[in-house]
């Protein structure tokens, strides 16, 4: 049994699923939140962006941290540090397929080395008093997809429970998502999995879980610019109730208060250029948002962000 109130995950997402975009998501409803994965060889030099990635414990709902590295003496040095700073869980990243992460053997280089990918979940949950996952892909290419192996190397090794996205290293996220292959990994191992890979509605969350047969889902891209639809879904699949479209004024609310805690997280000065990536997404689907978005991505200051934010929107009709 996973041990979280909701079974639709928020996708970890590196520069994205901060604790501005944890708190949003969750005061919007339930969801199971990921924290972006975090260097272990960053927390081990102490490096305070990390620190602030891994420093969960302020938010009062459970955050599962990621960690990424390849070494499992570093992983078993750092989790007690990680465990302190309020993860509810520990996930370690065997997923990531950026060149600059698997040129160093972290991320989804590890499934090309399962030996080596065992002995660091072995370490871990080893160390851990908390319960330990690996989100991995279905393989490193075509030509080697091995993601059952993989499940049942994490199952053998005390995971208690594992991710699956259904794309293969090379294929990053281009190309459909494979769910066969998410289920039969489900079908391999009697720990709970988590299907990922192109869940972006409730229905698609529904269909996955009826087609794989898993135990949760874990939605990423389709949470930018909609963090709504994380409790959207797991309304849908507890209760049957049916997603609102947001009025573009509802849209409004929530991005000021994302803006507004970014910064208090980052401060103003990062949080008003963090916060143009965030502005396009929220207003992908919204009424002649490119004048406003190329307006807004040339303000550095709050003040100016909130008049151009409200005149955008005040101009929109529902
Ligand atoms: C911008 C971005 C950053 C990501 N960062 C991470 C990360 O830090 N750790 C991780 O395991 N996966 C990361 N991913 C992968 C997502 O967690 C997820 O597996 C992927 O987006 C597929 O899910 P989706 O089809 O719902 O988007 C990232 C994806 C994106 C788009």
């Amino acid at each position: 049994m996973l041990d979280f109130k909701s079974r639709v995950f928020l996708a970890p997402m590196a520069g994205i699923t901060d604790l501005p975009m944890r708190s949003i998501v969750s005061s919007l409803g339930c969801g199971t939140m990921v924290s972006e994965m975090v260097a272990i060889n960053s927390i081990h030099y102490k490096n305070p962006k990390s620190y602030k990635i891994a420093d969960v414990g302020s938010e009062n709902y459970p955050v599962v941290v990621q960690l990424l590295g390849n070494e499992p003496a570093l992983f078993a040095e750092v989790v007690p540090f990680v465990e302190e700073l309020g993860a509810h869980s520990l996930d370690i990243n065997m997923g990531c397929p950026v060149k600059k992460i698997t040129g160093n053997n972290m991320g989804s280089a590890l499934m090309k080395d399962i030996s080596l990918a065992a002995k660091i979940v072995s370490a871990v949950v080893k160390k851990s008093r908390l319960n330990v996952s690996v989100k991995f892909r279905k393989g490193w290419d075509k030509n080697s997809v091995n993601a059952v192996e993989f499940a049942k190397m994490c199952e053998d090794n005390g995971a208690a429970y594992i991710t699956i996205h259904g794309r293969t290293r090379s294929d990053f996220y281009s190309g459909a998502a494979d769910w066969d292959i998410i289920k039969e990994v489900k079908n391999s191992v009697k720990i709970p999995v988590v299907g990922n890979g192109d869940v972006d509605s409730h229905i698609k969350a529904k269909q996955m879980i009826d087609y794989t047969g898993v135990d949760a889902v874990m939605v990423g891209r389709a949470a930018l610019g909609s963090p709504w639809i994380i409790p959207q879904i797991h309304e849908y699949l507890e209760h049957g109730t049916l997603p609102a479209s947001l009025k573009a004024q509802e849209i409004k609310d929530i991005l000021f208060r994302h803006i507004e805690s970014l910064i208090d997280f980052y401060g103003e000065k990062m949080a008003v250029p963090l916060s143009r990536k965030y502005v396009c997404w929220y207003c992908k689907n919204l009424y002649d948002a490119k004048r406003f978005r190329e307006r807004y991505n040339k303000l550095d200051k709050y003040e100016d962000a909130v008049n151009e934010i409200n005149c955008y929107f005040n101009g929109i009709e529902e």
